[in-house]
This record gives C-alpha cells, structure tokens and sequence, in this order.
C-alpha cells in the first residue's frame, strides 16, 4: 500500500532540492531574538508563509508554485528563547543541544576547518546571548529580482517585530565583505545554469527515496534500499521525519508532545570552502603520472582519475559502476544521450556496488562510495579474503547498516571562482543535511565514514575529497584506487592528498512541522 503523508504540514526543503525545481537562487537569514513574546509573534507571522512539502499545480484545487520559497528553522537556544517548556527542550537531541561548534572533534573540523576561521557570524555563535544564532530563514527564488523582492518582505517584517528579533551578519561575501545574509545560486555554464559545484562535478543526482514523499514509488531504484532479492523498496519515513517508523521499526527519539516533533527533522547547516587550485593543481600532478602508468592520453586520464576520486564522471555524472574506463563512458554517454527521463535517472542512480566489491571500479575512498556504500558493506559476493566477509546473512536487508546513515541533501553553491590559480576567495557549496538523527546519520558518516576508513578494509585512509587531509608531513594522507585482484595492473596510490574541502561554519537546526511552528508562536507547547 502507498503510504501518504500530511504533506501540507512537512516544511517543503524536507522533501524537495528547490534548485531542482527552477529555483537557482537562495538566500540564507539568521536571526538573534531578543525578546521572546515578540519573536514568537514574529514566527507566526512567518508561518503563514511557509512554504510546505504539498504538490504544485495548476489544477483549481492545487497549490500553485510560489515565486520563492520561504522556510524556518531553530537552534537549541532558539527554542529556549521561543520559550519552549523545559521538559520538551530536554526531549531533544543532545548533539543538537551542544552545537555544531562543541562537536568540531568528532567532525574532524580542525586545521583551517577550525571554528577560528569560520565567517565571524559562526566565530560570534555561543559567544554571548545577543550574538547567539536562534532562527533560520532560508528563502529560494526564481530569478534575482524576485530574490530582492523576498528579501524585502523578510526585513519588513523584522522591522514590524524589531523588539522580538533582529539579523545577524557577518558573513564573509565577495573581496570578503561582511554580509547579513548567505547566497547560494547555481552556477552557469556558458551563460546557462547548470548543476555543476566549483570542482567541475555534476551534483545533486542521488538522493534518498523516503515512504510518503510524492511519488516515491517511482524513484526506489537505486535511492531507497536494496533488498535481498535484489529489488528496491523506499526508506522508510522516519529516517528522516520524527514521529514516523525507521528502518529500526521504532520512532526516533523525539522531544514531547509528539505535536510538537511529528513531521519534523533536525538540519545540519554547512558552510564548505572549495581549494579550487589545490583541486586543479593536484588532479594535474597526479594525471601526469597516471597517465603513464594507465598509457592514457593526459585528458583521458585527467578525468578517469577525477572521476574515481568522486565516483562519478565530472561532464554528466555517469556512475563508474556502469562506466568504469574512457570506452566504457562513451557507450554509457551514447546510452544515456537516448534515455527518456525514467530510463535516465536510471542509468545515473539505479546501481549497486555487488558487482565492484574490489572497489576496481569505484574506489573505497571515493566521494559517493564513502557516504553511501550501498549494500556493499555487507553484501559479499565472490571470491574475496576472509577479512572482507562480514555481515553476511545478518540481516534480512543487505544494506541494513547503510540505511541507517542516510542523509538528504539541500542546498547550493556559493560564490564565484575569480581566479582559479588561487584557493581564496569566496567559494563553495552551503550544504544542508537532513535526518531525523544527526548523531547517528549524519555525524556517523562524517566520523567514521569521511576522515576515517575502518569500514571499507581502508584503515585511517581518509574520504579523498572531503577528507581533513592533514598538512603536516608526518601524518600524509593518501588513498587508494583499487584494481581486480586477479589483475596483472597495480594498484594507484593518491600520495600526500591535500585538504580540498574547508568548513567554513554551520550550525544543528530543528525543522518543525507546520503544527509544531504554530504552536510555539502560540506559545501552546504543552509537554504534559
Ligand atoms: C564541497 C563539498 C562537497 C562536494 C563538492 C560534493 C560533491 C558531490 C558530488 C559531485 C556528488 C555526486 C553527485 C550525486 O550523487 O548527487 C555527491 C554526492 C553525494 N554527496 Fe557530496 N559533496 C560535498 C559535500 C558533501 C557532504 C559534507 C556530505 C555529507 C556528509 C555529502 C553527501 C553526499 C551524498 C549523500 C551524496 C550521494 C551519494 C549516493 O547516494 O550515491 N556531500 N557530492
């Protein structure tokens, strides 16, 4: 049976990637409160615009797509300054409760990702009660103009509620000028927007498939889960949403009164700075010798290697799983050029990792092989070593453990690339993940998945491009991008790997429902 869920009370940046739905523009506001009644009128105020998860249309009885989009989103002290009750603020998460910035260990947020250099807005963060982050408005637009337009209304109507609440800048914007707010926009290709991120990958392909996001039924293969006769079923709805079943068949944990966390999910806000010439200048030393060894052309190999280091191709987003070599991604490329839009999506996500378990195809260390191994982790098939063989037949879903760390993932890049000889400047992606439990999704993936390698037989080598690949010559990264262990090709080793990505702040949100939202502008949160 098809599982359907209030969607007018699921806050829209839950179940949709605006950018994907001709929004190339956001903007992204915080605000301190600094008197509470005040601010919860504002939030009500708010809440009238919001935009939910509801289908659009043009149907008389449909919603029809709005201009821009508008969504909110809390902080711990947020809520506290809301003046949420006591035992429903204990309800909630204690990862979230501490912040992103008491957790920069276990995100391995050190080096030039330390909270020292974040944007002063992240630095001021926790640094006083007037300089605290407690709400988040994020707004989507069409067109520039239109972002303008949205803009306004937002300082209208903190002017109207300036007792209750106020912006707070400090965001580092272009020539490193201060701003109150966070861009995000798409990036043009020859003058046209494309769904490429500054690195030069196509982005925002994969993405989960949850019970009861409009029509989940479709996209299953390849996003929701793979089961054991080799079929996909959605995830199931509380991975991502409070108050639903999970894949443990429980309901996460969730602050009470279930109205106030019901269809809900917290938000990991990322502000990731992009070493664009460190990227450039180590994928050309390493293709040179890659090259040699592989007896490719120089842009052959400059983009096979690009292509492992991520998982897929930079032009298209081809998964090496179905194109793993320069003639293989030409017959993918030709495949795909005839695919109607089903077959294309398909192609791009519908794979697993069963046939690659030596990770020849796509690396261990890989971008999308580290964030979602798939089944791979426990689906052994073939002759592999001892070590490897884990997990097997111990549960009844093959990637049992991975659908448990999945994340969704909102958002878009920032800035623009100047000069690409050069790693400052402002630019890179604001990525925000969405999952009902930060600790065990998201931070798990970014501990133990990202900057560690236990669990795909890697040891400490860390994610290649995410990793926080440290300078210090005593402890040099490097990866390795495996080959068939019957083969009579060597493995290639990725030497001394430079930090590509750098934090540049963020934050844990709490993403109310529609309900929740109304009831603590209302001040109605009543936890007994
Ligand atoms: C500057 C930083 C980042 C860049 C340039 C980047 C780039 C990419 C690219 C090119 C893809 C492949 C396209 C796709 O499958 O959509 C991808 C996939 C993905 N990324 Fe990232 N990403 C970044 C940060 C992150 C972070 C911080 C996370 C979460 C911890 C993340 C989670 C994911 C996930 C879940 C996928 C889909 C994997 C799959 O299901 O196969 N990314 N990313």
């Amino acid at each position: 049976m098809t599982k359907k869920l209030d969607l007018l009370d699921i806050q829209g940046n839950i179940v949709r990637a605006y950018g994907r739905f001709s929004y190339p523009l956001a903007r992204y506001v915080f605000l301190n409160i600094r008197e509470s009644a005040s601010a919860r009128r504002f939030v009500g105020a708010l809440t009238r615009q919001v935009t939910s998860s509801a289908e659009w249309g043009d149907l008389p009885h449909q919603i029809k797509q709005p201009d821009w989009t508008v969504n909110i989103a809390m902080t711990y002290q947020g809520l506290k300054a809301l003046e949420v009750p006591r035992s429903s603020l204990m309800g909630f998460a204690p990862e979230f409760v501490m912040g992103m910035k008491a957790r920069r260990d276990i995100l391995g947020d050190d080096g030039p990702s330390s909270p020292v250099y974040w944007d002063p807005i992240w630095q001021d963060h926790h640094t006083s009660r007037d300089k605290d982050v407690h709400l988040f408005v994020s707004i989507n637009a069409r067109s520039p103009l239109l972002l303008e337009k949205a803009y306004a209304w937002l300082q209208n109507m903190v002017k109207e509620f300036q007792i209750g609440v106020c912006i707070l800048g400090g965001h580092r914007g272009p020539d490193g000028v201060l701003l109150d707010y966070q861009d995000g926009c798409v990036l043009l290709e020859e003058g046209v927007p494309c769904a490429k991120e500054h690195f030069g990958y196509t982005d925002g392909i994969g993405d989960p498939v949850f019970e009861g996001a409009p029509r989940y039924d479709l996209k299953v293969n390849g996003r929701g889960k793979q089961m054991e006769d080799g079929s996909w079923q959605a995830l199931a709805t509380g991975e991502f949403l409070l108050g639903h079943i999970d894949e443990a068949k429980e309901y996460p944990n969730a602050p009470l009164p279930i109205l106030l966390s019901r269809n809900g999910s917290y938000m990991v806000y990322r502000k990731l700075h992009e070493n664009v010439a460190t990227f450039d200048r180590y994928l050309e030393e390493q293709a040179l010798v890659f090259s040699r060894e592989k007896k490719l052309e120089m842009d052959a190999a400059r983009e096979l290697l690009a292509a492992k280091m991520v998982g897929r191709w930079r032009d298209n987003g081809a998964p090496l799983v179905h194109a793993p070599d320069p003639s293989s991604k030409v017959e993918f490329d030709a495949k795909l050029a005839e695919a109607a839009p089903a077959e294309r999506d398909q192609l791009l996500s519908g794979f697993t990792y069963d046939e690659d378990m030596s990770g020849a195809r796509c690396p261990f260390s890989s971008h999308i092989r580290r964030i979602n191994p798939r089944a791979s982790l426990e689906m052994v098939k073939g002759d592999l070593p001892g070590s490897m063989v884990m997990n097997v037949e111990a549960f009844d879903t093959p990637g049992a453990l991975t659908n448990r760390r999945r994340i969704l993932r909102r958002g878009l890049p920032y800035g623009v690339v100047k000069d690409r000889s050069r790693d400052d400047g402002e630019h890179g992606i604001i990525i925000m993940m969405i999952n009902a439990d930060i600790n065990r999704q998201f931070e798990f993936v970014q501990q133990q998945w990202i900057n560690y390698g236990n669990d795909f037989q890697a040891g400490s080598d860390k994610e290649i491009l995410l990793g926080n690949h440290s300078s210090d010559e005593r402890f040099p990264s490097k990866a390795v991008l495996q080959v068939e262990p019957d083969s009579d090709d060597a493995p290639f080793f990725l030497n001394k790997l430079p930090r590509f990505v750098e934090t540049r702040g963020g934050e844990y949100f709490f993403v109310p429902s529609l309900t929740a939202l109304r009831l603590i502008a209302q001040g109605l949160v009543d936890p007994t």
